[in-house]
């Protein structure tokens, strides 16, 4: 049945879910606190939020206009839309991206999974900062467990990805997503009972003007894409499953916010803890496998407490590295005709394979270095840092000066015939998103 009649969504929470889902990860629990707390808290929340409205929104109708619209996967989008040219490039641009980000995803998705066993287990409970970090250590610097951990997140992803679009993808982000925002909730009811944590509430929020400067702009851009999921053909791809009648825009506006929701709902779990405890927060993974868990350590039941924060993580990995796998299994799927199961599958062994390298450059191979950086940070710096805006510039220049606006227009009225804004989001498409991205490109590289 491969290739015959697209799949769509069964319903359009489904559909919001699963792309919540792709959005929300380790970008938003890992990522998001950890530079928040770099760059000068409120302030940089602030920056966010700016961005998020100007151009993470935008980008995301982008992205789903572009793919409901061809109901096609990231390649034959563009070879549809545009035949004859080759901008079909882009999305093969995009494929290596998405492969190459979940090859070093899934190895910190693996120690994560690693974490939560370890802290069913209790195996981290009696241990403070000192042995937290040598555990760490040991942990993401052993010859072979992180391959493990690896291995078993990929395997989770096939599965799911090989159910398919509503068995496998739809219905396991109505699982799992409810299931995130549970956890959230209670961690984040016992951090604000924590005596002093309104101060990290605080500070959180209360935006610090002075500490905004170019180099938080660019953090912020950076953030909003990765968080996002934009730039690689992931939103996309779930745009492409999409029937006619869905309001694009107020889709776009809800998956923008809820993502923005609960970046913010991370950072009040893990930054009000941050100051009660007085912990000089580590930037980089520290934070999250060293620095929470020591916090945990000093609260009663911290097995319970620990476990759920390294379940949620592992939960929010993996509903983000299903819509990595999707953009390439749905070009397999669709243009060369491949049977599901042997897409996902063939893929998911290739990743574990390429990601093995990642996998081992805290330990075995920490030394070898490129750019100055261990091969996971290579990877990571090459994906987000410039194939990924790259991937941003070259989708939105293709929507708004090869395509046409006037056609994007025409299909998201489809669904949302009453939509007013229209006219500024063509002027954002136009010029404020290809010349922020290419500032940041020429600030980034000179
Ligand atoms: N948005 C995910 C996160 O914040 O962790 C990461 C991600 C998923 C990036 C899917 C790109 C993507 F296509």
């Amino acid at each position: 049945m491969a290739g015959n009649k697209r799949e769509h969504w069964n319903s359009s929470l489904g559909f919001i879910l699963a792309t919540v889902g792709s959005a929300v990860g380790l970008g938003n629990i890992w990522r998001f606190p950890t530079v928040v707390v770099r760059s000068g808290g409120g302030a940089f929340v602030l920056l966010f939020l700016i961005i998020v409205i100007f151009i993470g929104v935008p980008l995301i109708m982008a992205e789903l206009t572009l793919g409901r619209k061809s109901q096609k996967n990231i390649v034959s989008t563009f070879s549809t839309l545009a035949p004859g040219s080759k901008w079909w490039l882009v999305g093969f641009l995009a494929i290596l991206t998405v492969f190459l980000i979940l090859s070093f995803y899934s190895v910190i998705a693996g120690w994560a999974l690693i974490y939560f066993l370890g802290s069913l287990f209790g195996a981290f409970a009696p241990l403070d900062t000192a042995g937290l970090t040598q555990v760490y250590g040991q942990i993401a610097g052993h010859p072979f467990l992180p391959v493990l951990g690896q291995g078993m997140f990929l395997t989770a992803t096939v599965f799911i990805v090989i159910s398919g679009v509503t068995r496998g993808i739809e219905r396991w982000s109505k699982v799992l997503m409810p299931g995130i925002l549970i956890i959230m909730i209670v961690l984040l009811g016992r951090t604000l009972l924590l005596e002093g944590a309104i101060e990290g509430v605080l500070w959180f929020l209360r935006p610090n003007l002075e500490l905004m400067n170019l180099s938080t702009a660019l953090d912020a851009v950076g953030q909003v894409f990765f968080s996002f999921s934009l730039g690689m053909g992931a939103l996309l791809t779930y745009g492409s499953y999409l029937s006619p009648g869905e309001n694009i825009p107020r889709n776009a506006l809800l998956i923008g916010l809820s993502d923005v929701a609960i970046a913010i709902l991370a950072g009040l779990i893990v930054v009000p803890a941050l100051f009660v405890f007085n912990v000089e927060p580590e930037v980089g993974a520290g934070i999250v496998f060293v620095t929470l868990p020591a916090i945990f350590n000093t609260l009663p039941g911290s097995i319970i407490w620990s476990s759920l924060f390294f379940l949620m993580l592992s939960f929010a990995a993996l509903t983000s590295s299903v819509s990595l796998l999707e953009v390439s299994v749905a070009y397999l799927v669709d243009e060369k005709k491949w049977n599901r199961t042997a897409a996902a599958g063939g893929l998911g062994i290739l990743t574990f394979l390429v990601g093995i390298p990642s996998a081992l450059s805290q330990g075995v191979l920490a030394n070898r270095l490129f750019l100055g950086r261990n091969i996971l940070d290579f990877i990571d710096f090459i994906t987000s840092s410039i194939f990924l805006p790259l991937g941003g510039l070259l989708t939105v220049i293709f929507l708004a000066w090869i395509w046409g606006t006037n056609k994007a227009l025409t299909e998201i009225y489809r669904g949302s015939p009453q939509f007013r804004w229209g006219r500024p989001w063509v002027f954002t498409l136009r010029f404020i998103i290809p010349l922020a991205i290419l500032y940041i490109f020429i600030t980034g590289f000179f």
